[in-house]
């Protein structure tokens, strides 16, 4: 089974936790995308949808599943997201597809958040993939200063503008063995806007797509 036959089985998975009549929370990436096909062939059965993207935005919009202003939603049960790591506790690095801030806002509105992943996304320990941290263009010399002291490599993202029209620092070699910690001091540094950890809210139900199915987990 390839890489994207297994992001397709678990975005289809996350379809069974969608409540008719309610809004839904949507990412954005690759895995995110089959999810949207998949909850096309149920639209009539949803208020509608968020999405955590301009990219994600467009995909729903094409399928004619109505779109809500994060603005007008007060609470949403459900948000469906994919990751770039996840680990066992559920934390993850997010923001490889440079919109960790959208998604860190549905997600903090909603009440589960459901990640959707390939085998290969499943970590012990987050940080070989590049953290992501959304950086006001002004603040990029310094927050990268800010970042080398915190024992990182910041490299930016080339020809990338974000949808809020800002740059990203795609940041190596972190010491990522207490998430939320760092969590919290990256995104203090003045100039951040969001960086690409969710620990403090991570995932509360990983579906995880592996060659012998998908199998569920809760957060720890
Ligand atoms: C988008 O900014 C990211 O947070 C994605 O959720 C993450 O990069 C996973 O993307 P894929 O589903 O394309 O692997």
């Amino acid at each position: 089974m390839t890489q994207d036959e297994l992001k397709q089985q678990a975005a289809l998975r996350a379809l069974d936790y969608v409540i008719d009549g309610e809004i839904v929370g949507v990412g954005t990436g690759s895995t995110a995308n089959y999810f949207i096909d998949g909850l096309a062939t149920m639209k009539d059965r949803i208020a509608g949808a968020v999405a955590s993207s301009e990219a994600s935005a467009r995909r729903l919009s094409s399928h004619g599943i109505r779109l809500l202003d994060m603005n007008e939603v007060e609470s949403l049960p459900v948000y469906v997201d994919g990751a770039d790591e996840i680990d066992a506790s559920l934390s993850m690095i997010k923001g490889g597809g440079g919109a960790q801030t959208r998604e860190k806002i549905v997600a903090a509105v909603a009440r589960t958040f459901v990640c959707i992943c390939d085998a290969s996304k499943k970590v012990e320990r987050l940080g070989r993939f590049p953290l992501p941290v959304e950086v006001i263009p002004m603040a990029r010399a310094q927050v990268s200063r800010e970042l080398i002291r915190l024992g990182g490599r910041p490299i930016p993202r080339e020809g990338f503008v974000t949808d809020n029209g800002n740059l990203i620092l795609d940041v190596h070699g972190l010491d990522i063995s207490d998430p939320t910690g760092l969590e919290i001091t990256i995104d203090g540094i003045v100039g951040v806007v969001t960086s690409g950890l969710f620990a403090k809210r991570g995932a509360d139900i990983l579906l995880l797509a592996t060659p012998e199915g998908v199998v569920t987990y809760g957060r720890t």
